[in-house]
């Protein structure tokens, strides 16, 4: 068994920085006694399990933050899965009894490679790699998540994308039964989002599987969701189903909800305003009622990977 799950660790005790670098150690340590190696991080060995299992064979990566972490709690507690009920504390509540396997992920359109895959079979072949980012939400609220995922960029070029795939876009899974909030039509579903191949293929884009060193909770899109730190949040789209290289830009379920609102590009931006509130200031979730706001950054401050991307834009009216 090459996943464990520390028995000396209460998970009271699961919040603090200090634990959380003995997990780590802990983490490692269980990656070499099973012998698993980076390239393959043998998280085939998961089975149907929501419960709290570490994720063996994760490297550093240069592109985390140094900022400290959101608590697990925060991170866990504090979400936005319009699948399981649109409060922030629904997730938490009402995903507990989804079960993320048997899991199938479908890569479509222009590529050479194509197909349905078991999720252990689709990450496999690719490293995993923990990565610390700021994560900002339209909503003004911010946290700091350390995600393990698989880079975006390796993904994209497995399967061999063609000149015609301008676009990469993703779906959720589709199913009343097994998310409950899908009954109510507040969003068009499948939940849908989409990314420029460019984009898609920046360095900071990942696939997370997982966070804290952890199998990713239900809540945060088990078993696989995507994370692009420089857009916001709704970007991040959960439980992710399908996979489609395409030539024209996809629908977006929050652009199609409210075009107004939310743009395809949707990158953090303190200059333009969404219609109803700024967007220049933000609230790091956890840092308590009466502590103040901090200033929003450009590109969630990761300006210096991403900025050139978007060079000649109109990124008022690209938003
Ligand atoms: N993905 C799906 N399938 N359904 C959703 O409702 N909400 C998005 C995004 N991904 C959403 C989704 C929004 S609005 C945000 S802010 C982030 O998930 C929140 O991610 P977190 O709960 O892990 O912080």
């Amino acid at each position: 068994m090459l996943i464990r799950k520390p028995a000396d660790i209460l998970p009271s005790e699961i919040t603090s920085k200090e634990n959380y670098l003995k997990r780590r150690d802990f983490m490692r340590a269980g990656a070499l006694a099973g012998g698993a190696a980076l390239a393959s991080p043998a998280f085939a060995a998961v089975v149907p399990d929501t419960s709290r299992m570490m994720i063996p064979g994760v490297g550093k990566s240069d592109l985390s933050t140094d900022e400290a972490p959101n608590s697990y709690e925060d991170i866990t507690t504090y979400n936005n899965y319009y699948e399981f009920g649109t409060g922030k504390s629904d997730p938490s509540r009402y995903a507990q009894s989804f079960e993320p396997r048997p899991w199938t992920i479908t890569v479509e359109g222009h590529a050479e490679k194509t197909g349905s895959f078991d999720f252990d079979d689709f990450i496999k072949p690719f490293a995993l790699e923990e990565r610390i980012y700021r994560m900002r939400c339209v909503e003004a609220w911010s946290m700091v998540i350390p995600w393990v995922g698989i880079s975006l960029a390796d993904v994209v070029q497995s399967f061999k994308p063609t000149s015609k795939a301008q676009y990469v876009s993703f779906e959720t899974l589709d199913d009343k039964s097994r998310m409950p909030g899908q009954r109510r039509r507040v969003l068009a579903w499948p939940y849908r989002e989409g990314l420029t191949i460019a984009e898609a293929m920046n360095p900071l884009s990942i696939l997370a599987v997982g966070l804290y060193g952890e199998v990713l909770p239900n809540q945060n899109g088990a078993p696989i969701r995507l994370v692009v730190p420089w857009k916001y949040g709704f970007k991040g789209i959960k439980g992710i189903v399908k996979i489609s290289f395409v030539e024209k830009q996809p629908h977006t379920s929050w652009n199609m909800a409210a075009a107004k609102e939310y743009g395809f590009y949707a990158n953090v931006n303190p200059e333009v305003s969404h219609p109803r509130w700024s967007q220049a200031r933000e609230r790091r979730i956890g840092a308590g009622l009466f502590a103040s706001k901090q200033e929003t950054l450009m590109f969630n401050g990761y300006g210096e990977q991403v900025a050139h991307l978007y060079k000649g834009l109109d990124l008022r009216r690209n938003f």
